[in-house]
């Protein structure tokens, strides 16, 4: 095991009706709020109006910054920063899933950068103070809420990027599991497998005696895997969208990869799917994770997906290692496919003449990964496999 600094400083309040504690929480860091939301679903399912009525009975003042794209662009991000410092805004509430929260990051963070909102995207190390920041969650999938970073696409350049700073942590969020039961089905499915793949990037990493980081590992791989299924049959069966919702946390809080030396392999293939065809994170990592699978499976990497199929998905251990870990991959492949996530690229409107540019993209820092290190021709492959 690798040596490491532990901290992970959001405060969490889970459950039920958790959202009382919203007005005495906010007034820890002020009275002016601005208020981040994406394109309506908080307002169709109740939880805007609570909200606002809750600011209102503690006397805060709110401001709004609305319509965040699925995707959240550079563009809504500077008119975030624009309203924070004409509001002289105290703390930025962001609500909804991992877009609203992503967004909501970044524009704390511009809102003491007197540049383009752009260059602290480009480079984090340009950020040198962020407004307090808290969410109310109402989608499991990204874990935004109780970790550094943030996601920012700019579809002039066609480029999608992860940025990060320790104050983006947000101070505290709100998890009611019961706000997640009006996600459909369809984001239920692609917030599944991208708290999946937030594990398997730290799953499948060859740091020796992370024992105790593995083991929690496979233990939220299997409660996405039985609780991702029930939360589409039962949108509001609790137990499903509470289990699912405290793993989208653990996934990428750093719980799982203190102490191994993780490198990202399959985020940094799909965010280019997603910056050329502006489609569902979660779908685009569903398509592309059995195919990554497939193509990093050797000898050096033989163990790890043995241990996954025995310990995941309770494969028989008395048998050949390479059939245990390709039923494993083809297990992996099922689920995605039976929780109705399409399983090619072309399905979801790419076209093969992008994949070399997009492959081009992806390793444009150098190789992907460390697991297997991929060069543009193994992203490529890995892109024609899955189309
Ligand atoms: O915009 P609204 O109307 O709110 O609708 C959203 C949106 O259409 C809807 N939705 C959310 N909660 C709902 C709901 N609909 C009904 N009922 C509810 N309770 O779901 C749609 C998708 O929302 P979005 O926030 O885009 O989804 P998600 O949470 O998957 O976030 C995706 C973004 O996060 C980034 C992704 O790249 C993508 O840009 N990521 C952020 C990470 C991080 N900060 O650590 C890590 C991830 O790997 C990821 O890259
Ligand atoms: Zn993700």
């Amino acid at each position: 095991m690798l040596n490491f600094e532990y901290s992970i400083p959001t405060k969490i309040f889970f459950g039920r009706d958790k959202i009382n504690v919203l007005g005495q929480q906010l007034k820890k860091y002020g009275t002016k709020v601005l208020l981040v939301y994406g394109g309506g679903s908080i307002k169709r399912n109740g939880i805007y109006d609570k909200v606002s009525s809750i600011l209102n009975e503690n006397h805060i003042s709110y401001f709004e910054l609305s319509g965040v794209e699925p995707n959240p662009r550079i563009e809504t991000v500077r008119k975030g920063a624009e309203l924070c410092r004409q509001n002289s805004i105290d703390i930025v509430l962001a609500i909804g899933g991992g877009s609203s929260i992503d967004c909501a990051k970044v524009v704390a963070a511009a809102a003491y950068y007197d540049g383009e909102p752009w260059d602290i995207v480009t480079d984090p190390g340009k950020i040198a103070k962020v407004l307090p920041i808290a969410s109310i969650l109402t989608l499991s999938a990204t874990g935004s809420e109780m970790d550094t970073f943030a996601v920012i696409t700019n579809m002039n350049t066609n480029e999608k990027l992860g940025t990060g700073h320790p104050d983006m942590a947000p101070k505290f969020s709100i998890l009611d599991p019961t706000y997640t039961y009006s996600v459909p089905a369809n984001q239920t499915a692609a917030g599944t497998a991208d708290i999946m793949s937030h594990i398997f990037e730290a799953y499948f990493e060859k740091t020796k005696e992370a024992y105790l980081q593995n083991r929690m590992a496979e233990a939220l791989l299997k409660t996405c895997i039985k609780y991702g299924k029930i939360a589409i049959e039962e949108p509001e069966n609790y137990e499903a969208r509470a289990n699912l919702m405290w793993a989208s946390s653990l996934a990428i809080n750093g719980l799982l990869s203190y102490g191994k030396g993780s490198k990202w392999s399959v985020h940094p293939m799909e965010h280019e799917l997603s910056a050329f065809y502006d489609i569902t994170h979660g779908v685009g990592l569903a398509i592309l994770t059995p195919h990554w699978m497939k193509y990093v499976l050797d000898e050096t990497t033989l163990v790890n997906f043995v241990e996954y199929g025995i310990n995941v998905w309770n494969i028989d251990e008395n048998q050949d290692k390479y059939q245990i870990a390709n039923m494993a991959i083809e297990k992996t492949k099922e689920y995605f496919i039976s929780l109705g996530i399409p399983s090619k690229l072309s399905e979801v409107g790419i076209e093969e003449v992008k994949l070399e540019k997009m492959a081009e993209q992806a390793t444009r820092f150098g190789k992907v990964g460390n697991f297997k290190p991929l060069d543009k021709q193994d992203v490529l492959s890995i892109f024609k496999a899955a189309f």
